[in-house]
C-alpha cells in the first residue's frame, strides 16, 4: 500500500505578522516543486487569517493546534472547532503531548475533541506518545494502545466521517519532542507498526490507508532513515518547520524516499 507521505508543521507558539508572512512565503516557495507529499502547518490561532490569505491558493494545508472540546457557550478563552474552520483550516493537532502535560488533557478529552474537529469537516492529527519515565518503565506499547483505542470510543457516524476526512495519527515519543534527537528508526517503525496492527483489529482496511506521521527531533539529517521505514508516513515537524530551507529538505525526503537509498547504503 502506497500512502502518500503527510509532512506538518507545528510552530507551537512562534511567530509574529511580519516573520510568519516571511516564512510562508518562503515555504510556498520551497515546496513548490514537491507533488509527491502532502504539506501542512499548525500554527497560532491568531494567525490563521494570515495564512489563509497567504496560503489559499497554494497546496499548503494550514490548521489550528487544538480546538475546543465544547461548540459553544459560557468557556472563556476557548476557540471551537467551527471558528478555526472558518478561517479555511482543514487539520488540527489534538492531544499533542504539551497539552496532555501541561493543560493535563486526557485521552476522553482528546477523543471530543476529535469529534469536535470532525463535526467541522476538519482532518484532526492525534497525537499519541509515551513519556520517558513511561519508556524507561517498558509501558510504551501499553501507554499507546489505551491512547489509540480511545479513538474508538467515536460514535459511528463520526469515526465514519473521521475516516473519510483522512484522519493521521502522530506517533511522538514525549522524551524526543523538542530535543533535536528523534528515536532510532527500527524503535520508531515497531511503534507505528504495533499503532496500525493496534487498529487493524477493529478496521483493516482504515489500518492500512491512515497515515500514521512521526514527530519528535526530525531533522533533515535523520529524516532519511526514519521517512523510508514502511509505517512511517510522515512527519509532524516542530523546531525544523520554522526554518523553510530545514522543512523543504524534510518535505524532499517525504516527497522523494528513492533518493536515500544512495544515502543509506554510502553510509553503510
Ligand atoms: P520537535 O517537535 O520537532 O521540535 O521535536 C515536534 C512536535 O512537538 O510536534
Amino acid at each position: 500500500m502506497m500512502r502518500k507521505k503527510l509532512v506538518v508543521g507545528n510552530w507551537k507558539l512562534h511567530g509574529s505578522l511580519a516573520e510568519n508572512e516571511k516564512l510562508m512565503h518562503e515555504l510556498v516557495d520551497q515546496l513548490k516543486h514537491l507533488h509527491n507529499a502532502d504539506f501542512g502547518i499548525c500554527l497560532p490561532y491568531p494567525y490563521l487569517f494570515q495564512a489563509q490569505k497567504i496560503l489559499a491558493k497554494t497546496p499548503i494545508l494550514w490548521g489550528a493546534q487544538n480546538v475546543s472540546q465544547f461548540y459553544d457557550g459560557a468557556y472563556t478563552s476557548s476557540v471551537s472547532a467551527s471558528m478555526v474552520a472558518e478561517f479555511g483550516c482543514t487539520l488540527a493537532i489534538i492531544g499533542h503531548s504539551e497539552r496532555r502535560s501541561y493543560s493535563h488533557e486526557s485521552n476522553q478529552k482528546a477523543v471530543t475533541r476529535v469529534k469536535r474537529a470532525v463535526d467541522a469537516g476538519i482532518t484532526p492529527i492525534y497525537c499519541v506518545g509515551e513519556t520517558l519515565a513511561e519508556h524507561e518503565l517498558g509501558q510504551a506499547k501499553s501507554v499507546i494502545e489505551e491512547q489509540v483505542l480511545a479513538l474508538f470510543g467515536l460514535d459511528d457516524a463520526t469515526y465514519a466521517h473521521a475516516k473519510a476526512l483522512g484522519l493521521v495519527i502522530a506517533y511522538e515519543p514525549v522524551w524526543a519532542i523538542g530535543k533535536g534527537q528523534a528515536a532510532k528508526p527500527e524503535q520508531a517503525q515497531t511503534m507505528h507498526q504495533f499503532i496500525r496492527a493496534l487498529i487493524a483489529k477493529r478496521d483493516k482496511t482504515f489500518a492500512e490507508n491512515v497515515r500514521i506521521i512521526y514527530g519528535g527531533g526530525l531533522t533533515p539529517e535523520n529524516a532519511c532513515t526514519l521517512l523510508t521505514m514502511s509505517d512511517i508516513d510522515g512527519g509532524l515537524v516542530g523546531r525544523c518547520s520554522l526554518n523553510a530551507i530545514e522543512f523543504r529538505r524534510i518535505g524532499e525526503v517525504a516527497s522523494d524516499t528513492k533518493q536515500c537509498v544512495v544515502e543509506i547504503v554510502e553510509e553503510a
